[in-house]
């Protein structure tokens, strides 16, 4: 199942979504969503409706994690799968690091979502060297292997990136404006 907008927003209430991780899958779906049109506009095959409950739903483990500890990823893809939502729970296990087989396929919803929330910085849309310099400032400092782990995790969007705006008509740095005159219903 994929869950409408409101679907979405409920699901948010029922896992306590802090007010601010609404506001970053807020504007992580505007980005996905410019993102999705443009490459759907030059072939690409991608579900609106689909990335946008994606988008939403991204982080929807993060209070579980925040309040109890645990991983985010796997909390929300649980929730996910215990939801009925096996598709956005695939997305969720994915955003943030990719799957090697998920990153040599053709353009997908999880590509997009992962590169998008890589994209915003907590609701602010930034460029990817902005994020990761936030990235490491935040958990970097937890060991040499774990900023490794980060920086190379970065390359792989880097090159996800080249890869997208190959295709697209605009510039990574214009997706700040144009995701500002996004909206996040309708459209698949
Ligand atoms: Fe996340």
């Amino acid at each position: 199942m994929i869950p409408s907008v409101e679907q979405c927003l409920r699901l948010m209430d029922d896992y306590r979504m802090p007010e601010h991780i609404r506001a970053h899958s807020i504007m992580v779906t505007k980005v996905a969503r410019v993102i999705s049109h443009s490459l759907n506009a030059r072939g690409a095959r991608l579900s609106l409706d689909k990335i946008t409950a994606g988008a939403l739903l991204h982080d929807i483990g993060k209070h579980q994690a925040l309040e109890y500890g645990g991983d985010h990823v796997k909390i929300g893809q649980r929730i996910c799968l215990e939801r009925g939502m096996p598709e956005i729970a695939e997305i969720v296990e994915q955003h943030v690091i990719l799957k090697p087989e998920t990153f040599d396929a053709p353009f997908s919803e999880i590509q997009v979502i992962y590169y998008s929330d890589k994209r915003v910085n907590h609701h602010r849309v930034v460029s990817l060297e902005e994020r990761l310099e936030y990235i490491l400032d935040r958990y970097g400092t937890k060991g040499p292997d774990i900023s490794e782990a980060i920086k190379k995790n970065f390359e792989v969007c880097k090159e996800l990136e080249q890869r997208i705006f190959e295709v697209l008509e605009f510039e990574p740095s214009e997706l700040a404006v144009l995701a500002g005159r996004e909206r996040i219903g309708g459209g698949s």
